[in-house]
């Protein structure tokens, strides 16, 4: 199955999923959505209103804001895959339970070894937690933690620095980051490439 094939059946299993009780209040799954080849894949919190009823994520004031930042980093949205830790809204914005996280996690991990991507952002402190656990955002942000081959980069929830202003410029100078993360990633492949197709060579010394 390719790529898109495989997010769809996601995409499928997530419009049923009963597995914890967000659903009942929703109004459209919010699984995810972007490139299927995508080598930047963006996490989130969860849905919100505009999300819930559009069924896609970052569609509201925080998403027009991410779109930005994607864009001075010379990015769009069609390069990029986004989704959340959550893929329902849960009532009235609240914050995700630990409950729900774990109930909903093996969707996003299916996305990750679907598509395979180069870079992680995690956006805010929920999606940070699964890679950084008990770590402040405060502390570390844009700093790339390289794990199984790929980069994670925890980085402010774009509503956070929306609601604090203070925030934007160190947000705006973490998505700065990610062309160069790309071409590191890039480089390390090719060199990858590059040793596997001289097999038989033996060293001389
Ligand atoms: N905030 C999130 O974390 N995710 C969305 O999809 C929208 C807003």
């Amino acid at each position: 199955m390719t790529n898109r094939e495989q997010l769809n059946q996601i995409r499928g299993e997530v419009g049923v999923c009963r597995n914890c009780e967000l659903w009942r209040n929703a109004t459209n799954p919010v699984p995810g959505e972007g490139n299927p080849e995508a080598r930047i894949l963006l996490i989130g919190e969860a849905p919100g209103f505009h999300e819930d009823t559009q069924g896609k994520p970052f569609v509201g004031n925080s998403g027009k804001f991410l779109t930005q930042l994607l864009e001075s980093a010379g990015l769009s949205r069609e390069d990029v895959f986004i989704t959340n830790v959550v893929k329902h809204r849960p009532p009235g914005n609240r914050d995700p339970l630990p409950d729900e996280m774990a109930a909903c996690a093996h969707f996003l991990h299916r996305q990750i070894e679907i598509i395979d991507p180069d870079v992680i952002v995690t956006l805010g402190r929920f999606s940070m937690s699964m890679y950084f656990p008990g770590e402040r955002i405060g502390r570390i942000h844009g700093q790339p933690k390289e794990v199984n081959g790929r980069f994670i980069v925890p980085m402010y929830h774009p509503a956070a620095a929306l609601h604090n202003g203070a925030l934007r410029p160190d947000l705006e100078a973490d998505f700065q980051k990610l062309p160069r993360l790309l071409a590191e990633r890039e480089k390390a492949r090719e060199a990858e490439r590059a040793r596997a197709q001289q097999p038989h060579q033996q060293s001389l010394f």
